[in-house]
């Protein structure tokens, strides 16, 4: 079968003659027909993901058709359109036990640490795989993304009427954005890029935005009245930015990183103790994030369409690549599209 290769870094490898999967207990083989593109596949690209291998498949925000699957009592049949939950978990570890198998011990995650979906047909747990009826493939690709973006606003606790701010306008900060103002939040959008604040007032109608280099913090004290936001979400990969997150957060609030770096972040006690912060990470998302995010899809919170800025066909997109690669391109989200 037809599929896209990452040799090494820098390199896509275009093949005919990928092995099919095997179908075993417990699975379904799903012809892919979407494949969203996010940072994790740019940077396995360009050789800076941490602890990555190749030769690898590359691929983990994917929509197909089920073609073939084992019995179950999931519902599920052949020809059903699925988007797939990514992150294989062992179920036996302690986060497993307690119902956290986002945070596994073991984690695997398609395209990542096992073969992804930048080919023709990938087997994959039937626990692992959401019926999107309603959906268009798009739409079902972007589950994965957007359920980033669902679980850090479930772990926040935010509830209507609260001020969220959300540090970092990309593909998750904008989920994130979006599904908070769907619950009736007042949400606060910070970036170092304009364009990307317009997309932000336009795309999820965030309340008010500010850019971090112009003094943030005298800004969200002027809009918030001298409170501060009560949640504060870092969606932007930044260490200096996570830093920054704690003398922005108000007294009694949250701060969620939902971006990762591989540094350290420290910050000043006296500032987290008088103000009684509480700090979350958030990683992966559940079956539960993912089926939010449908909810919020079918009753009209996200356009996926203008969520998704830019695509290319499957046999295009090693060509394409590099552009989604540069900044000026203005990409947000890439969707490769697979045909029969
Ligand atoms: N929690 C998870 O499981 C999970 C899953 C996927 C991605 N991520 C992480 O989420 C983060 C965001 O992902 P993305 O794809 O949206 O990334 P992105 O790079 O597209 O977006 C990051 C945004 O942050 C902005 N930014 C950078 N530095 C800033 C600063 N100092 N102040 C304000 N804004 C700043 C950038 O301009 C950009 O718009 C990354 O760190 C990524 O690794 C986490
Ligand atoms: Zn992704
Ligand atoms: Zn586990």
């Amino acid at each position: 079968m037809r599929g896209i290769v990452c040799e090494e870094a820098g390199k896509f490898v275009y093949r005919e003659d990928l092995p099919e999967p095997a179908l075993n207990k417990g699975e379904a083989i799903v012809r892919i027909q979407r494949i969203g593109i996010c940072g994790t596949d740019l940077h396995a690209y360009q050789g800076n993901q941490p602890y990555f291998n190749y030769p690898r498949v590359l691929g983990h925000e994917l929509a197909g058709t089920i073609e073939a699957l084992d019995e179950n009592s999931y519902g599920l049949s052949v020809g059903d359109q699925v988007s797939i939950i990514p992150y294989i978990h062992c179920g036996e570890c302690i986060a497993c036990r307690s119902g956290k198998t986002n945070c596994c011990v073991s984690m695997k995650v398609f395209g990542v640490h096992i073969d992804g979906g930048m080919r023709e047909r990938i087997a994959v747990p039937i626990s692992h795989l959401i019926k999107t009826e309603g959906l268009t493939l798009d739409q079902a690709a972007m589950l994965e993304p957007l359920a980033i973006g669902a679980h850090a606003v479930r772990r926040s606790g935010l509830k209507a009427g609260e001020t969220a701010l959300v540090i970092g306008a990309g593909p998750i900060g904008l989920g994130i954005m979006a599904l908070a103002k769907a619950l009736g939040a007042k949400v606060i959008a910070m970036d170092v890029n304009e364009e990307r604040l317009k997309h932000c007032r336009s795309w999820a109608k965030v309340n008010d935005t500010v850019n971090a280099q112009s003094k943030p913090k005298e800004r969200i004290s002027f809009i918030t009245k001298g409170e501060f936001p009560s949640v504060v979400f870092d969606a932007t990969g930044n260490a200096r930015s996570m830093t920054g997150a704690f003398e922005l957060a108000s007294h009694g609030g949250r701060i969620v990183f939902v971006g990762l770096v591989k540094d350290e972040i420290t910050f000043d006690d006296p500032e987290f103790h008088k103000r009684e912060l509480t700090l979350m990470g958030s990683r992966n998302a559940t079956k539960e994030d993912f089926d939010h995010v449908l909810r919020a899809i079918l009753e009209g919170h996200m356009d996926i369409s203008r969520y998704v800025t830019h695509g290319s066909a499957f046999g295009n997109m090693i060509s394409e690549f590099d552009a989604w690669l540069k900044p000026e391109s203005k990409v947000i989200k890439a969707v490769v599209t697979l045909e029969d």
